[in-house]
């Protein structure tokens, strides 16, 4: 059966005091709407709508850098959550199968949930995930018997003994798209709140003689972001998630508290994390790698066997090969390392290329950008880049080619060459002593006023 997702998005999440659209806040480099669509996707949804209203633009753009066929549709007014879902109804037109509604802000709930959900759709017309709330609050309560679900009331609606129900609505809802838009039809106004409730359609539903069902599921899953304070909530728990299955995957933290991903790093199995490290988004690192303490790594790929850190930083664009080593305060950006080659220490290496076997001298800097454009350094197999050698950029240095300490490199060197360009040195015999009695003498002087 083909699925489609409705994700509900236009609330301006006035509490988040912000700017910017509660959704497009981040957790593990990710905004909060990508979260809810990285749920979803794993079911391989034929249409993805999300309804957005407040900072639409920006919610727009965000969702289409993810997934560029997803729909974003504008919901002008927040008339309430039926309505929101009512927005979708253009976008889903002659769509057959199952919609699931997910709220933007809400993005730990897991793909087998909504899977447990799909498959209790087969009895049931309408499917609400609920949970155990330990603090019920102001969630719509669950009005069941036995197995069946009767109706949702919503929090300012309920009676007291209503109120005292402690399962509640996490806000996802499972239908068959023609029902879901037949059900929300006839969904009014009437209420405490003055808004067209998403929930009414389990009431509506079994009024029309359909049966409704609730799948539970933890309460953690169904965290929603409201606040900084849910915000930083969630990036621990995100966290807590990712490192837990980094380790059942088989990859090694020392000290897993300290070690931050992005909602998309992946790594291989026997890889070491020691403590301190920072995953920004896009990062894949092979098995059997070391990543050591206090380096920071985005959008960049490190192969098998190889080594990074301590304080090291790989920048956007950054291809290790294998057994690749890259050493202390050694930053790489948009650049191939080729197999075996080091990079040690104190070293800037971007817009490069380094030939498999090549070693890179301490302070080694590529001299890339000209104030107006980067330009690329190709680095041979092979080559020994002396200490503090400025490659200047465009410049190529050839296989088995050296560079002698302190050189600046202008042009190219050809394979097998050795490139030496600096001041030649001179010594001037005794000349230290000389001085050094000199200014002693100065301060002699300056010390008695003389
Ligand atoms: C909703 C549910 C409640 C449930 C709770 C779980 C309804 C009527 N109530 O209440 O039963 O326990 O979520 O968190 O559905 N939104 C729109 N457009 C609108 C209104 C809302 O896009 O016109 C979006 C919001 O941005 C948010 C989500 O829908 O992501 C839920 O809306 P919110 O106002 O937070 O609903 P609650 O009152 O919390
Ligand atoms: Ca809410």
């Amino acid at each position: 059966m083909s699925i489609s997702l409705i994700i509900l998005a236009a609330g301006m999440g006035t509490r988040m005091n912000s700017d910017l659209p509660k959704v497009l806040h981040k957790i593990a480099g990710a905004p909060l709407v990508v979260h809810a669509m990285k749920s979803g996707q794993a079911l391989d949804p034929v249409k993805t709508v999300v309804v957005a209203g407040h900072g639409a633009e920006l919610v727009e753009k965000a969702v289409k850098a993810y997934d560029p066929d997803a729909e974003v549709v504008l919901q002008e007014e927040q008339l309430g959550t039926a309505h929101a879902v009512a927005q979708a109804r253009a976008a889903l037109d002659g769509v057959e199968g199952d919609a699931i509604v997910l709220y933007g802000d809400t993005p730990f709930i897991r793909p087998e949930t909504i899977e447990a959900m799909i498959e209790a759709r087969k009895e049931n017309a309408v499917v609400v995930l609920g949970f155990e709330a330990a603090d019920p609050g102001r969630y719509g309560r669950l009005i069941t018997k036995g197995d069946a679900l009767e109706a949702i009331v919503e929090f300012k609606d309920a009676s007291d003994e209503e109120r005292a129900i402690t399962l509640c609505n996490s806000g996802v809802i499972a239908a068959d798209a023609t029902v879901l838009f037949n059900l929300i039809d006839a969904v009014g106004n009437e209420n405490a709140s003055g808004e067209y409730y998403l929930t009414d359609i389990v009431g509506i539903a079994r009024s029309r003689g359909l049966r409704a069902a609730v799948v539970r599921c933890d309460e953690a899953e169904t965290l929603g972001v409201n606040t900084r304070a849910q915000l930083a909530q969630a990036e621990a728990l995100f966290q807590t998630i990712a490192r837990n299955a980094a380790m059942e995957d088989g990859v090694t933290l020392y000290e897993p508290e300290t070690v931050y991903f992005a909602h998309d790093t992946v790594i291989g199995r026997d890889t070491i994390i020691e403590p301190n490290v920072v995953f920004g988004p896009e990062v894949t690192i092979e098995s059997s790698a070391t990543i050591r303490a206090f380096s920071h790594l985005e959008g960049c790929h490190v192969s098998r066997g190889a080594t990074v850190g301590p304080f090291a930083r790989l920048r956007p664009g950054a291809e290790l090969a294998e057994d690749v080593h890259i050493g202390n305060f050694v930053e790489i950006k948009n650049a191939i390392v080729d197999e075996g080659a080091k990079v040690n220490h104190l070293t800037y290496i971007g817009d490069a290329a380094i030939g498999a076997g090549t070693n890179i001298g301490a302070g080694t800097i590529t001299c890339n950008y000209d104030g107006v454009f980067k330009h690329k350094t190709t680095i041979g197999k092979n080559v020994f880049i002396g200490s503090n050698t400025m490659l200047v950029a465009p410049v190529t240095v050839g296989n088995n080619a050296m560079t002698a300490t302190g050189t600046i490199v202008t042009s190219d060197v050809p394979d097998g060459a050795l490139s030496i360009g600096r001041v030649k040195q001179t010594n001037k015999d005794g000349l230290a002593v000389r001085m050094f009695e000199k200014l002693k003498q100065m301060k002699q002087n300056k010390q008695s006023g003389a």
